[in-house]
């Protein structure tokens, strides 16, 4: 609708597109002032008119050029030009385009690849709250990229390799057992670490050890190799815990320790094209001149590193997967880090170098939230969905005893409560977590979506309706059915929206806003009482309403229950 009304105005002025139209066409805040809304001030510096004399004269002819088809009036207001539309044309056209399957399927990615590189944890530590981040972000933007017709490669860039898996073995050899870690985990795997690290402010010696047990898995040793295998297996059981809890998947789990052997050539790559220099027995590229510090290649000892296993990964997936885009979703803190590896991509002369994004999100602050650490003060992903979920079914209990299937409602709002409370903002913005805003039932929050859509299914059961009917847009005239339907119409922009800046949040805010807008006319529209074509119509607006609904939290990553 505001590509065609932008087109029609740009019909009768000179010297400005269509796009540029577009671009400042704006939907007003009430109907009261017009469902599109074109501030002439813009246009009338362009061609040196005032704006009032141009709403005016655009009213005129417009107006004649229409005659009543697509809008029931134009209205010139002090250089605004507003426009009301036919409300029964509108709503047919908007409503037999949302009936048909794949609404807001695009096909815009038909025939692209995009990496997203996602969750990544590190081999042995915790799960922890900004890991959840950018599990719970990247498996959004992965649905998102989906529905328009993207193919995503899902990767899980497991922090695997690094010194500390020399510690942890010499941690493990001292410390603990195999019995200690069958049983208890990555939580003892993280005892004996933090050990270390205590015991080695003590005894330097131990640091040494470690080295060399690392040094020892880099060529090879199979003995170190069987532990580190094992360590990385405990930590999985750990990890596939919480994915199974998001509902989260990945196509490759391809950690650090994958690219390892990769790096000889980077560097040897690297020293050819005269981008490589040493310095202190390290190799680095130098980046003075980007105004960054230098990216490290190699260590003293010749072993690679996280940025050097970084461009190996980039080298690797773009011969791999020939990607239109890759992806990183990571804290904010790592910006450096790929602003590094990034030029340095381009300094080896690839131009897709362009096409590699971070995208970074905010730190998680948990204000007032109480929750039991297991070792040191530290936070489990894990802990937080449990106690999500616990306090759901306490909820639930209390209003809503009778609800069958208690336990794996309570799931379904206590993940999608917290997934929900990530996803509302901005992502740079930090998380403050309060479990009264995440488990707001009034507010905008999962549970609140959540209850909008399980009240729509109820409705549709008492009537006995079939979820999605034909409607007959005549029949519905109140203000709130026409308001409902223009959220509707917002859908397919949402979603491309959401894609084009990598945010999620505005995928959020719209089932917010969706919601609210049928709760509106759920509060005043009968609809099992009203006579029966009415009620069939309405039928159908909640039937359709339903479906969008779990579709936009599905895009979130968030499960609707039938009933709440
Ligand atoms: N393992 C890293 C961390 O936990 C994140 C890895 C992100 N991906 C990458 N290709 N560097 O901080």
């Amino acid at each position: 609708m505001k590509k065609k009304i932008s087109a029609k105005i740009a019909n009768h002025v000179e010297n400005i597109t269509v796009d540029e139209i577009y671009d400042l066409l704006e939907i007003p805040p009430t109907t009261e002032m017009g469902d599109f809304s074109l501030p002439c001030f813009t246009v009338a510096k362009k061609i040196r008119k005032d704006p009032v004399q141009i709403a005016m004269e655009l009213k005129e002819q417009m107006e004649a050029a229409d005659n009543g088809a697509e809008f029931i009036r134009i209205e010139a207001v002090n250089g605004y030009l507003n426009f009301y539309l036919n409300r029964k044309e509108y709503m047919k056209d908007i409503l037999s385009l949302a009936m048909q399957d794949g609404y807001g399927t695009d096909m815009e990615g038909a025939g692209k690849v995009i990496c997203m590189d996602y969750s990544s944890p590190n081999i042995a530590k915790n799960f922890h709250v900004g890991h959840l981040r950018t599990t719970i972000i990247g498996n959004s933007l992965y649905k998102i990229y989906a529905k328009l017709g993207y193919q995503v490669v899902r990767i899980n860039h497991l922090g695997d390799w690094g010194t500390q898996f020399g510690k942890l073995i010499v941690a493990y050899q001292k410390w603990s057992s195999r019995d200690q870690v069958e049983a208890k985990g990555i939580e003892e795997l993280l005892r004996i670490y933090v050990l270390f690290n205590i015991e080695a402010e003590k005894e330097p010696a131990l640091n040494d050890e470690a080295r060399a047990w690392f040094a020892k898995m880099e060529k090879g040793n199979r003995e170190a190799l069987a532990l580190w295998e094992w360590f990385k297996e405990i930590s999985m059981v750990d990890y596939a815990r919480v994915y199974q809890l998001l509902g989260v998947d990945f196509d490759f789990y391809i950690g650090e320790s994958f690219y390892m052997d990769q790096v000889p050539a980077v560097s040897a790559e690297l020293e050819q094209k005269g981008l490589l220099q040493e310095s202190e027995g390290t190799n680095i590229v130098p980046l003075e001149q980007y105004h960054m510090p230098p990216c490290l290649i190699t260590k003293k000892d010749g072993s690679s590193i996280y940025h050097s296993r970084d461009l190996a990964a980039a080298l690797y997936r773009r011969k791999e997967y020939h990607f239109d885009k890759c992806l990183y979703v990571t804290g904010m803190e790592q910006k450096l880090h790929f602003a590094q590896v990034f030029k340095v991509i381009e300094l080896m002369g690839y131009e897709w170098y362009e096409n590699l994004v971070h995208i970074p999100y905010g730190l998680v602050s948990l204000e007032g939230a109480k929750l039991s650490t297991r070792t040191g003060n530290i936070i489990y992903a894990e802990d937080i969905l449990k106690e999500a979920i616990k306090r759901s079914l306490e909820i639930i209990e209390q209003k809503n005893p009778d609800l069958p299937e208690k336990e794996k409602t309570a799931e379904k709002v206590g993940v999608g409560a917290i997934i929900f409370h990530d996803l509302y903002n901005q992502r740079i913005k930090n998380v403050s977590f309060s479990w009264e805003n995440v488990l707001n039932f009034d507010g905008a929050s999962g549970p609140y979506v959540q209850y909008t859509y399980a009240r729509a299914g109820s409705i549709l059961r008492k009537a006995k309706a079939d979820s999605l009917t034909a409607i007959d847009a005549e029949l519905l005239t109140a203000q709130a059915e026409y308001e409902l339907v223009k959220v509707i119409a917002l859908y397919p922009g949402k979603v491309k929206e959401a894609a084009e800046r990598y945010e999620p949040f505005i995928l959020a805010r719209y089932g917010v806003e969706l919601a609210a807008a049928f709760n509106k006319f759920y509060q005043d529209c009968p609809i099992l009482t009203a006579e029966d074509g009415v009620k069939a119509a309405r039928l159908g607006l909640t039937g359709l309403v339903q479906k969008l609904i779990r579709e936009t939290m599905d895009l979130l990553g968030i499960e609707c229950p039938e009933a709440m």
